[in-house]
């Protein structure tokens, strides 16, 4: 596409930049450009200002720098002594520009070395709490200054989209408003500890499938209303940088997308800070420095060599080299990077981040269904406990990816359910399913062979060749565990654990890609005949010295552990199964159901044990055809290093469970917003395409009138609640709500207290059929009641209108709801709002 007809696309699709106010009946609700300059709706502290006298030091900067040295500025290099961090730039010692260090990411600081894992962020999101996002943020703030980092490529702020997505955990919610809140305030924490958040990955970023090349192709209105809003909000709350993402965005790929970068990102939003490319994703030299990308990660394809040559061939201009420069070092400068004595770095806090890990698990702990009072787990019910499944012992931390945080230390969920049962309990395992498999029956193998942990000397190499012989055809799943190179694994000729290309190597999940000591773990299915097969293994010690066991399960030994389940769990009185799925990076989910064999384990125990809860550690919405068999599902995601113990707190009832769903879950997968669409979901010819419009998440199931599961803001307390007295008027910008809340059981609770508001007739642009206006998060005592006021702002009550290239207030009477979730909104009131 040549560049003016792009520009004529961007200026369709994305506004013209410096668009003036929408005149006429409707006013638009925020300043020229459509986006607040200071700071979003949640606005809290101010985002550190740039120090005095930066403009002067930086030109000198510049003037002394050579190109060679600028361009080693504007791309990743290799870091001479890694710390385990993703990214690395020199810096240029010569003139006190200190070297860079980038580490993931959103669930804690990604490194080589432990750090506190929190809980995925769309655990977090769950609290509906943007205090609580600001505390996550500072823990990893913190953490990653400690850790020798300076700057943290999170918060991601990519909308759940599709439930298959790989990456929702990573994420926060399919809702805008809720993600803008949250990001604001992860960045906010973040950066209060002197961290650079990087807010990534701009943008529509929402699936793994074909994210190198996919084109995502979204109407202005739409990309305003949802993908968007989390963006412009960490823009506002000051994000020192910004990611690109890998995909193509209305036909140009994102890190050289020049109506995103630069007429949006840096022209309506005022961003300041620099835009650095997703690792490998930067795709030119000209044409991204052009469109406004500052930096190439993790290396210098484009940026390198060919950025310097393009510049002395007269390609590039040096002012725009300058110009990203400028970028890099006014945020620099802004964090104290380049003063002369920088900021000191402080120590590890761990008890600290342990104690928000677990605060954390326990406020997004969502409760989704609760019959006959299964739980929580008091008096007989909390004596005798069958714990089922392999998560119940080996603890589901971190999902897998870039995600990934080597924990301090984690304790399994049985031995957090034994200390709190106490003494006097009973306690029984039982794995349920066997994730990394047995030792390969000797017996089957001739000549004999020890394939069960062996180790292989640095520099030696290791074979085996030959029989392996089966008395019946079974389906086989066979296990390699090794550090050290994959051996090389050959049955009848074939390699069964080839070494991948692309990123699908890199990220193996984030609890089936690791045995429980470390070694990583691949896997393969096979269907094999009775008889004599031929098995070769050859491992190479290489320069370290290797180690690898090969395991297995087959029909009868998954047989075997169920069996061994539904009997432990009928010797209990209650019932606790872990179930999990393991999502990744790198890949997205191809069923809504939970992986392997889990779903007929649940029934099966289900049967032997009504009194069964379901604790998943799952990644986004699952579907249950096995829900009305159990007693209690409760919803923990990848609850961190602490997450046994805020799953024990919330069992046993010391925590109510304070989450709520910031994802739909559908009835079934032909019930979700991107069923029976591949041009929605997951494209089409590289193509993939918002029709949905703004309809993204619960929109789509008001707008299609579609029940869920569980709707978007559902979650159980083990207390009652009742609403009261709404009433709504005019506020100081938009409108005031008010109504009362009341703990009307008998035990200290929290609430999510949600308000949504419904379309303005007066404005002739699509509309959610309700879209959430607010929320108040509120802990009470038996019988008591608080009266929530929220106000819901202008922006919340404006649309995008594609023409007038501005938010445009929704006037006119307007309908606004008050209740427990999206679905549950007992009351109901109308107001006038009135266009100033
Ligand atoms: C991911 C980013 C991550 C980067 C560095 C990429 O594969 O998309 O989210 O920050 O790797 O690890």
């Amino acid at each position: 596409m040549s560049e003016a007809v792009s520009r004529r696309c961007a200026m369709r699709l994305l506004g013209a930049m410096g668009v003036a106010l929408g005149t006429g009946g409707c006013v638009a609700a925020v300043p020229p450009g459509g986006l607040p300059r200071t700071a979003p709706a949640t606005a809290a502290a101010a985002p550190a200002e740039a120090p005095p006298g930066a403009t002067a030091r930086i030109d000198a900067l510049l003037e002394r720098l050579t190109l060679e040295e600028k361009t080693t500025l504007l791309h990743g290099g290799r870091d001479p002594a890694p710390l385990g961090q993703a990214g690395y730039l020199p810096g240029v010692p010569r003139l006190g520009i200190p070297a860079l260090r980038l580490a993931d990411g959103p669930a804690g600081v990604r490194v080589a070395e432990p750090a506190t894992a929190l809980p995925a962020p769309v655990m977090l999101a769950s609290a509906f709490d943007p205090a609580l996002a600001r505390e996550y943020g500072r823990v990893v703030g913190r953490e990653g200054r400690a850790l020798g980092q300076d700057v943290l490529l999170s918060p991601m702020a990519n909308l759940i989209r599709t439930p298959y997505a790989g990456r929702n955990f990573e994420t926060f919610a399919e809702d805008p408003r809720l993600t803008a809140d949250l990001v604001a305030e992860m960045v906010r924490g973040i950066q209060d500890e002197g961290l650079i958040a990087t807010v990534k990955h701009f943008a529509l970023g929402n699936q793994e499938q074909g994210r190198d090349t996919v084109d995502v192709v979204a109407a202005e209105q739409t990309l305003h209303e949802t993908e968007l809003r989390g963006f412009e909000a960490a823009v506002g709350a000051g994000a020192g940088a910004v990611m690109g993402a890998y995909n193509k965005v209305n036909g140009t790929y994102a890190c050289e997308n020049k109506p995103l970068l630069d007429e949006l990102l840096r022209g309506q939003w005022g961003f300041g800070g620099w835009v650095m490319s997703d690792w490998d994703a930067a795709h030119s030299t000209v044409a991204a420095i052009g469109a406004g990308l500052d930096m190439e990660m993790p290396g210098g394809t484009h940026f390198g060599g060919p950025l310097q040559e393009a510049v002395r061939g007269g390609s590039v201009r040096v002012d725009a080299v300058d110009l990203a420069v400028r970028r890099i070092l006014a945020t620099m400068d802004r964090f104290g990077l380049l003063a002369a004595h920088p900021p000191a770095r402080p120590a590890r806090d761990a008890a600290a981040g342990a104690r928000v890990a677990r605060r954390v698990a326990t406020a997004g702990a969502v409760l989704l269904h609760n019959e006959h009072a299964t739980l929580p787990l008091t008096g007989a019910a909390a004596r005798s406990i069958a714990v089922i499944g392999p998560t119940g012992q080996v603890p589901f931390v971190s999902g897998g990816g870039s995600a990934h945080v080597v924990p301090d230390k984690a304790l399994s969920p049985l031995d957090a359910i034994r200390q709190r049962a106490g003494n006097g309990s009973t306690v029984r395992h039982a794995l349920g399913e066997d994730v990394y498999g047995r030792p390969l029956p000797a017996n089957l193998l001739t000549p004999a062979a020890g394939l069960d942990d062996r180790r292989v000397e640095a520099g030696r190499n290791w074979s085996h060749e030959g029989e392996f012989t089966l008395a019946a055809d079974d389906e086989w799943t066979l296990l390699v565990h090794y550090a050290g190179k994959r051996p090389s694994v050959r049955l009848d000729g074939e390699e069964l654990f080839p070494v991948r290309q692309g990123v699908a190597e890199y990220f193996a999940g984030g609890l089936l890609g690791r045995a429980p000591d470390g070694l990583a773990v691949r896997r393969r299915t096979l269907a094999l005949t009775a008889g004599t097969h031929r098995l070769a293994v050859f491992a190479e010690g290489g320069d370290k010295g290797g180690r690898f066991r090969l395991r297995h399960t087959t029909k009868a030994t998954r047989a075997a552990d169920l069996a061994e389940a539904v009997k432990t769990a009928a010797a209990a009185r209650s019932v606790v199964l872990f179930a999990y799925e393991d999502a990744t990076e790198g890949s997205d989910r191809t069923s809504l159901g939970l992986p392997g064999g889990q779903a007929r384990l649940i029934e099966a125990v289900a049967a032997a044990n009504p009194r069964t809860t379901v604790v998943l550690n799952t990644s986004s919405s699952t579907t249950m055809p096995w829900l009305s068999r159990t007693g209690a599902v409760l919803q923990m995601y990848y609850p961190g290093q602490e997450g046994a113990a805020a799953t024990a707190d919330i069992l046993f009832g010391d925590v109510d469970p304070g989450g709520r769903l910031t994802q739909t879950f559908p009835a079934d997968e032909h019930a979700t917003p991107v069923a029976g669409d591949p041009l929605r979901y997951p494209g089409v010819g590289g193509r993939q395409e918002y029709t949905e419009g703004i309809h993204v998440g619960h929109r789509w199931y008001d707008a299609q009138q579609v029940v869920p599961l569980f709707p978007f803001g559902h979650g159980l307390s083990y207390t009652t609640w009742e609403y009261e007295k709404l009433s709504v008027r005019p506020g100081r910008d938009g409108l005031r709500v008010e109504f009362t809340v009341r703990n009307t059981g008998r035990r200290k609770g929290t609430e999510v207290a949600q308000v949504y508001v419904g379309p303005s007739a007066e404005l002739k642009l699509d509309q959610p059929v309700r879209a959430l206006a607010g929320y108040r998060r509120l802990t009470l005592g038996p019988g008591e009641a608080q009266q929530v006021v929220l106000d819901v702002d202008a922006r919340t009550l404006s649309s995008w209108d594609p023409e007038r290239h501005a938010w445009v207030l929704g006037s006119g009477r307007r309908e606004v709801f008050a209740g427990r979730s999206s679905r549950e909104l007992h009351l109901t009131a109308k107001a006038v709002v009135k266009s100033r």
